[in-house]
């Protein structure tokens, strides 16, 4: 396993909704010309404020949501194929957690049964035997005793119903997993847990994470390199230590200073203070980020900045950077 192994690669990555507000329709640009590598073995965290487009990205990746431009590609492969054989095997290598687990279970049926569940679409198993033992050997992965099988959701806490959720994740053995804000909706007390969890399972089974959080503090603690979304654009790749330590864009440095302090034990969200998002509504000429940056110039204004190398491997998607 080398550094530089590409798991999956997103190529200007495209997608946009159209709104309706007061009569007219908008289109709003939750992707925007996305490209990013993911290294095997990784956990690439991709961090921004609420409604920057993380969500539409793995949801992208996955096919709940289809994309209207770009490419991706899983070991070399085209993700958004046709081909039903193939998009058999992209379901069972890669795999979503959802943030909140009680709404991405079935209230009435057996957790066992969660977890099998993509198993036995696509035929995974190889007799009732294997179904069990299968069902019971991730559960125990995820810690939990084989016996949560026979429970239903209603009889978990919030952090089991998590480690179920991861459980149905695993089941397949997929090659990546992409974890959306798995955290957000549990006790601070919890969360930890779950992170160790990940990060533990990560290790064991050589897998490689897609980290996606609002909250800085978690994906500080989890990630080896960090994506920083805003507005549907990328802005900034870097390592993780680097990234917090000597952020390059200025809408990163916005954010890691709105943190008073990376500790995620003590969860400090990362909320921003200063300004707002310019609307989704409206379509933005240059960089996005430009009405809130202190640096902006006219060239800011008119020109969108691409993302480039800054050495050391960093990216940065900025003209002063
Ligand atoms: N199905 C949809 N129809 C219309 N607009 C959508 C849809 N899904 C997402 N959007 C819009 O696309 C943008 C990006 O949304 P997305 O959910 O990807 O953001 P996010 O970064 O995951 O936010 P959060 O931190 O709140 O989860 C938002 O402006 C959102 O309102
Ligand atoms: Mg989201």
């Amino acid at each position: 396993m080398t550094q530089q192994d590409t798991i999956l690669s997103l190529k200007r990555l495209q997608k946009t909704f159209t709104a309706r507000r007061k009569g007219k329709t908008y289109a709003v640009r939750a992707v925007n010309d996305v490209s990013l590598d993911i290294r095997r073995g990784e956990t690439l965290g991709i961090v921004g404020e609420t409604g920057c487009g993380k969500t539409t990205i793995g949801r992208t990746i996955i096919r709940l949501t289809q994309a209207d431009g770009g490419s991706a590609e899983l070991d070399g492969k085209d993700i958004f194929t046709t081909d039903s054989r193939r998009m058999r095997e992209l379901r069972l290598k890669v795999r979503m957690v959802f943030q909140d687990p009680y709404a991405s279970l079935n209230p009435r049926r057996s957790i066992g049964d969660s977890v099998a569940e993509t198993g036995d679409i696509h035929g995974v198993f190889k007799n009732r035997q294997d179904r069990d033992d299968r069902i019971a050997k991730t559960l125990t992965q995820v810690g939990l005793d084989p016996s949560f099988a026979a429970r239903f959701p209603h009889q978990l806490s919030g952090g089991q119903r998590q480690r179920v959720g991861i459980a149905r994740a695993l089941l397949p053995t997929p090659e990546l997993i992409i974890a959306d804000e798995p955290v957000s909706a549990l006790d601070v007390s919890i969360q930890a847990q779950v992170l160790n969890l990940l990060a533990d399972l990560k290790e064991e089974m050589g897998l490689t994470l897609m980290f996606i959080s609002h909250d800085l503090g978690v994906v500080a603690q989890i990630s080896d390199r960090v994506a920083v979304m805003y507005m549907g654009n990328l802005v900034e790749l870097a390592d993780g230590p680097e990234l917090f330590a000597a952020p390059r864009h200025p809408y990163t440095q916005l954010l890691i200073a709105s943190v008073p302090r990376i500790d995620p034990v003590k969860r400090i969200a990362g909320g921003i203070e200063k300004g707002e998002p310019p609307s989704r509504f409206s379509d933005v000429t240059g960089c996005a980020f430009h009405d809130r940056c202190p640096m902006a110039s006219d060239l800011c204004r008119s020109t969108r900045p691409e993302l480039t190398d800054a050495g050391d491997g960093r990216k940065v998607a900025c003209h002063h950077a």
